[in-house]
């Protein structure tokens, strides 16, 4: 019979966290091997047709856990691993608190899995969910033609904003006046509309996600120079963010070959520009693993410039599923079995 490892899921009945345990079924882990947590005592949730006691993380229950995924906000994150994630074997945090830490992996496999085999410590963070995404797409194109810059405009799902951005945008849609939600994350009504600032402003006038989406590609793609400029806005979709990117390679290369490396990359699902099959679209990929990439084509007059599309699962691969996937290649032996067939 299979030995399942421990696994703990912090935050399990927030946005991220519901997914973590959907994953996790489709793998097959049994309810009697996973560990819900949240932040208030007394609460369940259903797990494979079970009721799963969602608990407070102590040192205690910290112990028992082979590995532990962290879908909290930053400062819980930072709580926990100041406290009982010190004591768990491995852990995956989805929140930005470690991302640019020097000795935390910032880890999407299909760019950098060696980073998650090699860490030092017991943490690996996920990156931003925009960031996932585009780190799969251009993984394939930095191997084969380098790069050298990346621009980009993120057409971001209401979900990326979790249990408080879904809230808001079921309240304002279907009604037919222009007020923002109470206690709406966003700065400004989401429904029918595109709002141009995700998290705060700098004092140059870049938002908080623009410089998590510049800092994170570099890390994960290892280029610490890349030059990247990103503006991110969130519109009114439910689940599934897209990315228009602008890149400048290093090298020579073709649309073929760059389509041949988007061809068999991993973790992309390449969809041709001549508009023979859909483009790539948020209601295409929810719930599914891949990346879709499309409308690959180059910028007239613009040497080695080319330009691309891609939508994703920002709570899969932008979140739970890169996480699980983390762990997994951290330690194949382990946690490989948490990774179910892909969908
Ligand atoms: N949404 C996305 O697309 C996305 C993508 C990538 C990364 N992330 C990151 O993932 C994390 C979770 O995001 P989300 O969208 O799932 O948010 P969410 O829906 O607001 O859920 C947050 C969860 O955190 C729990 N929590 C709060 N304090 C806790 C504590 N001390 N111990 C354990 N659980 C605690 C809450 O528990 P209760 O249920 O008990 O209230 C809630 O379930 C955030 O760091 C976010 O930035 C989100």
């Amino acid at each position: 019979m299979k030995q399942w490892p421990i696994v703990g899921v912090a935050g399990a009945r927030g946005v991220v966290g519901g997914v973590f345990c959907s994953i996790l079924a489709d793998a097959g882990l049994p309810a009697e091997s996973l560990r819900a947590f949240g932040h208030l005592e007394g609460k369940t949730l259903e797990y494979r047709g079970a009721s799963v006691n969602v608990d407070l993380l102590t040192d205690a229950n910290a112990r028992e856990l082979d590995v532990l995924f962290l879908a909290v906000d930053g400062p819980q994150s930072r709580e926990i691993m100041a406290g009982p994630g010190a004591l768990v074997p491995l852990v995956v945090d989805n929140s930005s608190a470690f991302r640019l830490a020097d000795d935390v992996p910032l880890v999407v496999p299909e760019a950098n899995a060696h980073a998650a085999a090699g860490r030092r410590g017991n943490l690996i963070a996920n990156p931003n969910c925009t960031t996932a995404a585009v780190a799969v797409a251009l993984a394939p194109i930095r191997d084969l033609a380098g790069l050298v810059s990346v621009d980009m405009a993120s057409y971001q799902a209401a979900s990326g904003a979790g249990r408080k951005g879904l809230d808001a945008f079921e309240a304002e849609r279907g009604t037919d006046h222009r007020d923002r939600a109470a206690d709406s994350p966003f700065h400004g009504r989401i429904a029918d509309s595109v709002v141009p600032q995700i998290d705060v402003l700098d004092e140059a006038g870049w938002t908080g996600e623009e410089n998590k989406i510049h800092a994170e590609l570099r890390k994960i793609l290892e280029m610490p120079s890349l030059d990247v400029a990103a503006t991110a806005v969130r519109v009114a979709v439910h689940t599934g963010h897209s990315v228009a990117l602008h890149i400048r390679t290093e090298r020579s290369t073709t649309v073929e070959e760059l389509e041949a490396a988007l061809r068999s990359a991993p973790g992309v699902e390449y969809r041709p520009a001549d508009g023979s099959e859909r483009h790539p679209m948020p209601l295409d990929i929810e719930g599914r693993d891949p990346v879709l990439v499309g409308r690959l084509r180059a910028i007239p007059g613009r040497d080695r410039g080319f330009a691309l599309w891609v939508s994703s699962d920002n709570l899969r691969k932008g979140a739970a599923l890169n996480a699980i996937q983390s762990a997994a290649a951290a330690d194949p032996e382990r946690f490989a079995p948490l990774v179910p067939a892909p969908r």
